[in-house]
């Protein structure tokens, strides 16, 4: 009875301590600060263990090697990802300088990944980092798109990116789902 006592008042009191830690301010949360090496491996790891626990499920459709999901996917990614997570023969961005944790480059990480990872992490997104969800805004056909072409980024010269990325205009609506096109910015 005495310990269980005992071991009520400690968790109250560290629940006290807790609650006065968040009141006090004291907690950085400074995106230019570094984080320490123990944060950073807790944050990662609770990312890639619940990434993997939810991509399993995920089915691939069979045509995910399709030229034309990688050319569609292509547009997209220079639209909406490369100001992030740059591309061949991009090699920098002042958005990405800022963000913690740093946006990584998929040229460098994507090749070997999981096509269900890459799905799910493109569709939900990653809280408190930066990725967006983009199953927000995105049906499943087009997010498979930029799996295809993110598979693709590794092996792709800066040449290949440019032909595929740099395309006249599309008509109004095309490619996104959601219509009219409201023109996103290029980058760079
Ligand atoms: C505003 C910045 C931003 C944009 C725009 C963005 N991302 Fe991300 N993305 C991030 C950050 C930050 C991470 C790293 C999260 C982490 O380490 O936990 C990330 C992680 C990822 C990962 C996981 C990489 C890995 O293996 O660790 C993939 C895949 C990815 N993003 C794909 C995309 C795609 C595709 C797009 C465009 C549709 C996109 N992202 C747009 C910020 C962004």
């Amino acid at each position: 009875m005495k310990f269980l006592r005992r071991t009520f008042a400690g968790l109250l009191l560290a629940a006290a301590a807790l609650v006065g830690v968040v009141y006090s301010g004291l907690y950085d949360v400074a995106a230019d600060r570094p984080d320490s090496g123990l944060l950073r491996w807790f944050l990662h790891t609770v990312m890639e263990r619940s990434v993997e626990v939810r991509a399993a499920d995920v089915t691939v459709p069979a045509d995910l090697e399709d030229p034309v999901r990688v050319d569609t996917g292509a547009e997209h990614y220079a639209e909406m990802c490369a100001g992030c997570h740059l591309a061949p023969g991009v090699s920098a961005s002042e958005l990405r300088e800022g963000l913690n944790p740093e946006p990584p480059e998929l040229a460098r990480v994507a090749g070997s990944a999981d096509p269900r990872e890459l799905f799910w992490i493109i569709k939900h997104g990653i809280r408190m980092t930066g990725m967006p969800a983009w199953g927000r805004s995105h049906s499943d056909e087009k997010i498979w798109d930029l799996v295809a072409f993110v598979r693709r980024l590794p092996a792709m010269t800066p040449a290949r990116y440019q032909e595929l990325t740099a395309r006249p205009p599309q008509p109004p609506g095309h490619g996104h789902d959601d219509t009219p096109d409201h023109g996103h910015g290029r980058i760079p």
